[in-house]
């Protein structure tokens, strides 16, 4: 069967890319973009470089910073307004997922009117909104390149899935100089997040070659580089490597999908508040070990892409060797269980059904190599616990 691919139209990608901002408006002649940022990017320099180069090219633009981690359904809506008083025809989207995946909102909703849960999974979003030209300074969620974006619904706190070709940015400018400034926290966590988007990508139901090839070359950069990022904060090779991975492991199930993990990972954020990289993180190593059995040749290419088995060793043993490296990997980086994050016992087990059935509606359990029932589902966020 053909895998259809969709991909931003443009990409700069490179230690010093940001520099382009101006050439590259210039390339989709738009010229009276709204920059969606958030706080901190806000305050931290990077803003004030985007601006400078716009203002010496003479594009007139306007901030809006008021995102929040997570984008929620308010958020949204606030920012849909913002972007209907003024006179832009483009979107510049500066900072981690949140708000990339905030300016995906935006875009959509501006364009197709209505409440943003109308256009979640499996609904489709009729039309395009303002073109995204997206600068991720994490790496990172790969969002920068995806077609989805996700919102939490602050009604619900359902993290709803939006997904489609009007979530796909027009241009991504990747720059790795961007996450020079990360603690070390955020390198483990938005690290495990790539990790996790280039396994799911690779043992997904929906895998292809193309995406394979994505996939493959992202875990490979990723697991060579993840702990020297994180010991090394300004060492430049490994965030250059840490950042490519990034973009395309969001290649790689942009084009795929997500499996299991994200699936269960959604609830765990939205109604814990834990950061996204870090609820994945919790669940990777023992959803990998449900699922590997599954899919034993699949996962065991995955342990040989990152580089941690010998191409000529059985599957059973590569695996074996994946699973203590993800365990190692979070031990090494002091990834929390729900426990040791702090959410109470009883809340989480109050919870659990209600998890199993967002995670479930969600869709991305169906393309797990081994499609689990809302028990099981409910075992294994037992099982993490801790
Ligand atoms: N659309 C997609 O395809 C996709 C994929 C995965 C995750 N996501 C979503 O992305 C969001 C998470 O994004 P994220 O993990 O990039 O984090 P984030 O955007 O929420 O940012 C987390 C924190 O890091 C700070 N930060 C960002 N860049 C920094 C830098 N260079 N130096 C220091 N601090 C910096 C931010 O200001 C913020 O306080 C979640 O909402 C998640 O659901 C979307
Ligand atoms: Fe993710």
């Amino acid at each position: 069967m053909a895998a259809l691919i969709t991909a931003p139209r443009l990409m700069s990608i490179g230690g010093g890319a940001l520099t382009e901002l101006p050439a590259l408006l210039g390339r989709f002649a738009v010229s009276r973009p709204l920059i969606v940022t958030d706080p901190f990017i806000a305050k931290s320099g990077i803003l004030d470089r985007a601006i400078g180069m716009l203002d010496k090219a003479g594009i007139a633009w306007a901030v809006f910073s008021d995102t929040v981690p997570d984008p929620t359904t308010d958020v949204i809506e606030t920012g849909t307004a913002r972007l209907r008083e003024g006179d832009y025809d483009s979107l510049i989207a500066i900072g981690g997922g949140s708000p990339i995946d905030t300016a995906k909102g935006m875009s959509v909703l501006y364009a197709n009117g209505g409440r943003i849960s109308d256009y979640k999974v499996p609904n489709d979003i009729p039309k395009s909104g303002p073109p995204i030209i997206a600068i991720p300074t994490t790496a990172g969620t790969g969002s920068e390149v995806t077609r989805f974006t996700v919102i939490t619904d602050t009604a619900t706190d359902e993290k709803m899935l939006i997904a489609g070709l009007a979530c796909c940015p027009t241009a991504a400018i990747v720059d790795y100089e961007l996450t020079l400034t990360m603690p070390l926290r955020l390198t483990a966590d938005t690290g495990i997040d790539s990790l996790t988007h280039a396994i799911e990508a690779y043992v997904s139901r929906r895998a292809n070659p193309y995406a394979d090839g994505m996939a493959k070359s992202a875990m490979g950069l990723i697991a060579r580089n993840i702990r020297t990022a994180c010991a090394e904060p300004t060492n430049h090779a490994a965030r250059e490597a840490m950042m490519l991975g990034a973009t395309s492991a969001g290649m790689a199930f942009s084009n795929s999908s997500v499996a299991l993990v994200h699936g269960m990972s959604r609830p765990i954020g939205a109604f814990f508040h834990v950061p996204h990289g870090l609820s994945n993180a919790m669940l990777l190593p023992e959803i990998t070990a449900f699922s590997a059995p599954a899919a034993l040749d699949r996962y065991a290419d995955c342990a040989r892409a990152m580089g941690i088995a010998e191409e000529g060793e059985g599957s059973q043993a590569a695996v074996a060797r994946l699973l203590d490296e993800l365990r190692g990997l979070n031990e090494q980086l002091k990834v929390p269980t729900p426990r040791d994050y702090g959410i109470p016992k009883d809340r989480y087990e109050e919870l659990l059904p209600i998890m199993a059935s967002q995670a479930l509606a969600s869709g991305s359990p169906a393309n797990n190599p081994r499609e689990p029932s809302a028990d099981e589902i409910i075992e294994l966020y037992r099982r993490v616990y801790g």
